[in-house]
């Protein structure tokens, strides 16, 4: 084959006159006719214009060339020459074409079922999925790739220079629970025993640090077995740290500088010191624990004046256990949402446990603000009340939550979302990037009876709070559910990008955290009894995050599906529809193993 000599986004004026020989896929051809054809070629680098003279070259080339399709793989000579008519701007090459003295086809195309050259007629993205090579060609997503392998270039650097090792841990594990559901293989070797994939190497990284490591990093692998998302799937990477003889502050401005970097590097974009937001502001002002802040509509609390009322919506919400009533004000919403839109909104909240959206309208008679329309009636005593602490404007419409306060700002925060990208309040050239900190520790959930960890069991109380956990009751659910965490979550745009916390160092500490969990000692000591040895050893007091690598290419891409910046993603329903992952093994292959299929094809 002929040698390449220079990538096809490489040649400028300054190389008119060079022979030279480009090797790529037919991006675009025109046939011209008497003997004059026009090829663009196409490498990940860019796109060059080739052109086949009949007066330059032999008859034969210009024949060859007049047969060659998209997606025909060629290698090209010719000399580079100041293309006619000013060029092609839009182009990075578009000064030059090179006049082609010499061609090779080195791999013919069949017709592709959709042109990676054709960005504005692309097919639906299962059809890219299965050919995924063809996706992959598009310049878009080589921007997706080179984008992710400069973050995680950058990253490397910036903790080696920070005194970071990377370490690789295993994907062949104990089951741990960590919060999701395990991925698990049969091991042969062992009959009747089992693996888990990691769903992080959270332990591993803590025993790292028990082991000395003191700065460890790994760009890894987590494997959870749980419905993907336009930002979540089931297999994903995480940038993965731990630091040993830290607090939260250390660990926080570690990462900070890290995710300036990036933005630095990657966009030009200078990030501010980063706001630290407590997890109770974000849940009373935006009903979700990664706010975007990027536009409005905050959560007001308006149930000291829903009490004065009788609308029985407010009035059984406020009797139940911690009921409130909260409302969003929503700027001329009487223009922005119809009757039709609001009803949906009702519908919309349900899947969330909430009844509905009451609203009412904010008008203007004899120069004073009312309330119209919607529930007005009913809130007539409170209308001056209302419109004062809202802030409201004639022609702005309120939309009110009434529930327990999960069930209220889950729907509310939900909804604000919701509301934000309908009436497109999104400020897309903005960045909002926050700490969310002092989580609590446990969440208790009223049906199961039953407490569960905000982040996951390894994360320490604020060294403040630990002498209160300690001495709080098992079944004081308000004392525990009030115990604040050293954890800390990174938000960008509405994202979560990092998690974290500073860890239990001390055995007894997390002996205790594992019996609020619902764990008995023998349970504790046959899921983790190695964390707790390791423990008994000299823990040094350690903490760290964890990146999702993922979503850091979303926010710096400007995509909004996971797929897109994963080279071989999974489907909504887990599959790889290339490889066509999952599939079906034999009964000998099974059998090896030691495993039966009790799965029973419906149409059996
Ligand atoms: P956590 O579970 O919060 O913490 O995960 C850390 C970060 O990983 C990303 N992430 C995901 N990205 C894509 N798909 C998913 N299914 C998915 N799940 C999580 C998020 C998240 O912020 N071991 C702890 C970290 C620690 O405590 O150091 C952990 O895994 O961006």
């Amino acid at each position: 084959m002929l040698k390449r000599t220079h990538t096809c986004g490489q040649l400028r004026s300054q190389h008119v006159g060079q022979d030279v020989v480009l090797t790529g896929w037919v991006n675009a051809f025109r046939d011209h006719g008497q003997g004059l054809v026009f090829i663009d070629v196409r490498d990940r680098d860019g796109l060059t214009q080739f052109v086949f003279e009949k007066d330059s070259v032999s008859g034969d080339l210009v024949e060859t060339a007049s047969k060659l399709r998209g997606e025909d793989v060629i290698a090209a000579k010719g000399t580079v020459r100041v293309r006619a008519g000013g060029g092609n701007p839009k182009l990075a090459t578009g000064e030059i074409e090179v006049v082609v003295s010499d061609l090779e086809v080195v791999a013919k195309s069949d017709v592709p079922p959709f042109s990676p050259s054709d960005e504005d007629n692309l097919p639906g993205e299962e059809l890219r999925l299965k050919h995924r090579y063809l996706d992959l060609r598009r310049p878009k997503m080589q921007n997706f790739l080179r984008t992710r392998h400069r973050i995680a270039k950058i990253a490397r650097d910036y903790f080696d220079e920070q005194g970071f090792i990377e370490v690789e841990t295993p994907y062949l594990c104990r089951s741990t629970p960590e919060g999701a559901r395990d991925f698990v293989v049969p091991s042969r070797v062992q009959p009747g025993q089992w693996y888990a994939l990691p769903q992080s190497p959270q332990i591993f990284k803590q025993i790292l640090m028990i082991a000395g490591a003191e700065r460890y990093m790994q760009i890894c692998r987590c494997f959870r077995d749980e419905d993907p998302r336009a930002d979540r799937q089931a297999e994903f990477s995480q940038i993965d740290l731990e630091m040993s003889f830290v607090d939260r502050d250390d660990v926080i401005s570690m990462m900070e500088g890290f995710a300036r970097t990036l933005w630095d590097k990657v966009l030009g974009v200078n990030m501010p010191t980063l706001d630290r937001v407590t997890y109770r502001e974000c849940m009373d002002r935006y009903g979700i624990d990664r706010p975007d802040r990027r536009f409005g509509l905050e959560l007001v609390d308006v149930s000291d004046l829903a009490a004065k009322t009788e609308f029985k919506v407010f009035t059984d919400a406020l009797a139940k256990r911690r009921g409130v009533v909260k409302a969003i004000r929503v700027p001329q919403g009487t223009t922005e949402l119809t009757r039709k839109i609001t009803d949906g909104y009702s519908e919309f909240v349900k899947q969330f446990g909430a009844g509905g959206i009451p609203t009412t309208k904010v008008a203007e008679a004899d120069g004073k603000l009312t309330l119209e329309a919607g529930i007005a009636k009913f809130v007539g005593p409170i209308a001056d009340d209302l419109i004062e602490r809202l802030g409201c404007e004639a022609g702005d419409q309120i939309l009110f939550g009434a529930d327990s306060y999960a069930v209220c700002t889950k729907a509310l925060g939900e909804l604000r979302l919701k509301l934000g990208a309908d009436i497109g309040l999104i400020d897309e050239t903005k960045w909002d990037f926050l700490w969310v900190i002092d989580f609590p520790m446990f969440e208790h959930d009223e049906a199961t009876n039953r407490y569960y960890s905000l982040h996951h069991p390894f994360t320490a109380p604020n060294p403040d709070q630990l002498e209160a956990f300690l001495a709080a009751k098992d079944d004081d659910v308000d004392a525990i559910e009030g115990i604040v965490s050293a954890g800390y979550d990174l938000v960008c745009n509405g994202s979560e990008v990092g998690g974290g916390s500073i860890r239990i160092h001390q055995r007894d500490v997390q002996a205790r955290v594992f019996k609020l969990l619902g764990m008995s000692e023998t349970e504790a000591k046959d899921k983790f009894s190695f964390l707790l040895d390791a423990l008994r050893f000299g823990a040094p007091p350690h903490g760290g995050v964890a990146f999702g690598l993922d979503r850091l290419v979303m926010q710096l891409t400007g995509t909004d599906n996971i797929r897109d910046v994963i080279a071989f993603p999974k489907t909504l329903n887990g599959a790889d529809l290339m490889s066509q992952a999952p599939n079906a093994v034999s009964d000998e292959q099974l059998a090896e193993l030691n495993v039966k299929s009790t799965y029973v094809p419906k149409d059996v």
